[in-house]
């Protein structure tokens, strides 16, 4: 598994992060300043619990772990060398031959394309060097930016899932909307 992939957009790439002091003041100092545009869409135990730069380090110790065990492949996406975002693949189901996809995007760099070139890049890793069969995006209704990435990269809306998870944000019982792209649709 690379740990560095360059994207389609120029000046963006995927790296995996050591856990060390200095990759964790970054994620804090990203994290902190976007708390409030991440924290209502997108159900991540690191932006809830990251409230300070010792979180940060814990948090990138437990990816370092989960990326060793091969249960989940968490990439943090850089712009001209800095650190803007969060692309995972995540509920990695080898038998089934599923994974779900997760990310987030700090506002400052959103409308570049930077997320759909990161989706592209995990999607090679999970149906061509893993060997998946399905991917799954689930969003909350209303995050209508997140809905129109997963449609314009060609996921399929399959349905609601009704109160499938605990927001961390508010403490409530969520729908999630589930799309999703099989191998067979996937276009490298
Ligand atoms: C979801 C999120 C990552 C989407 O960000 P985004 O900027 O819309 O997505 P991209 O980086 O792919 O950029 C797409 C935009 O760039 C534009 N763009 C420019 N160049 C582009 C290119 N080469 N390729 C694709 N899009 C390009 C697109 O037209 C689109 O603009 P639009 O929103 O005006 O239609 C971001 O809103 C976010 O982090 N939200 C908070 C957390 C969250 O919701 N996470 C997901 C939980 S399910």
């Amino acid at each position: 598994m690379d740990k560095i992939i360059p994207l389609s957009i120029p000046g963006a790439e995927l790296r995996f992060l050591e856990p060390t002091p200095a990759n964790a003041a970054e994620l804090f100092n990203v994290i902190d300043a976007n708390r409030e545009y991440i924290a209502p869409w997108r159900n991540s135990t690191t932006v809830k619990k990251i409230g300070r730069s010792a979180d940060a380090l814990s948090a990138l110790e437990k990816y370092k772990t989960e990326w060793n065990e091969r249960s989940k492949f968490t990439y943090w996406i850089f712009f001209d060398g800095k650190l803007v975002g969060n692309a995972q693949l995540e509920n990695l189901n080898f038998e089934h031959g599923s994974g779900n996809i997760g990310y987030w995007l700090a506002a400052d760099y959103t409308g570049r394309g930077i997320a759909t070139s990161a989706i592209a890049a995990l999607e090679k890793i999970a149906f061509v060097e893993l060997g998946l069969s399905r991917l799954e995006i689930r969003l909350s209704p209303g995050n209508e930016r997140s809905e129109n990435l997963a449609l314009r990269a060609g996921y399929v809306y399959e349905g609601t899932a009704r109160q499938d998870y605990l927001s961390t944000y508010n403490n409530t019982r969520n729908d999630s909307k589930v799309f999703s792209k099989l191998k067979s649709e996937y276009k490298g």
